[in-house]
């Protein structure tokens, strides 16, 4: 099984507001799709009622959520009520990869425990004020390549870059 992580954050690490997301950049979102499309995707309870429901599950990708409620119902996806159970579920994964992503308890939780081997982060290039953040890293410990540049135009509204890190 390989977890790897995805998240895009602004200048302050911050990664959403009043349960949403803070920009629109459909050139992150495509990164975003073409990297998870027919892998596992794991996310917060918060972060999936964040999602509307139309656009939920995240399609040609398993979907699990995570939260403690035990009668939680989150329809065509996998619920599970810790992150261990849940990363033991795929432990046998070979083809597919499972994502983190998000929301900040999430990636706080997947990070503390040394879970994640690989992460993609987008840094966009502006602060938005947020309410949730992105754990602080020692980024000594990971390898950074740069594996996409986004300048500002009509439909993305903010220059942003994504690093590809993998644990040292
Ligand atoms: N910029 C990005 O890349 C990005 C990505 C994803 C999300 N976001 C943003 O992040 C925000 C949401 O993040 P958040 O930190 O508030 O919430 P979250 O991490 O999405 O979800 C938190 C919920 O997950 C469940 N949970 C957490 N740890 C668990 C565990 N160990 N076992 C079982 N369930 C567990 C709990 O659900 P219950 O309360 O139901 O028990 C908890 O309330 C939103 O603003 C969203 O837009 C941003």
């Amino acid at each position: 099984m390989k977890v790897s992580l995805i998240v895009a954050m602004d200048l302050e690490k911050g990664i959403g507001k009043n349960n949403d997301l803070m920009w629109h950049l459909p050139a992150d979102m495509l990164f975003f799709k073409e990297t998870t499309l027919n892998h596992i995707v794991v996310m917060g309870r918060k972060n999936f009622e964040s999602i509307p429901e139309k656009f939920r599950p995240l399609p040609n990708r398993e979907n699990a959520v995570l939260t403690r409620n035990t009668d939680f119902i989150a329809p065509n996806c996998f619920v599970f009520n810790s992150m261990e159970v849940c990363l033991k579920q795929y432990e046998n994964e070979t083809e597919r990869t499972v994502f983190i992503i998000g929301g900040g308890q999430i990636y706080q939780e997947a990070l503390e425990n040394n879970w994640v081997e690989e992460m993609f982060i987008t840094y966009v290039d502006h602060t938005f004020g947020a309410d949730t953040f992105f754990p602080s890293l020692d980024f000594s410990l990971w390898n950074e390549e740069v594996v996409r540049s986004h300048t500002a135009d009509s439909k993305n509204a903010y220059n942003f870059t994504v690093k590809k890190y993998t644990k040292k």
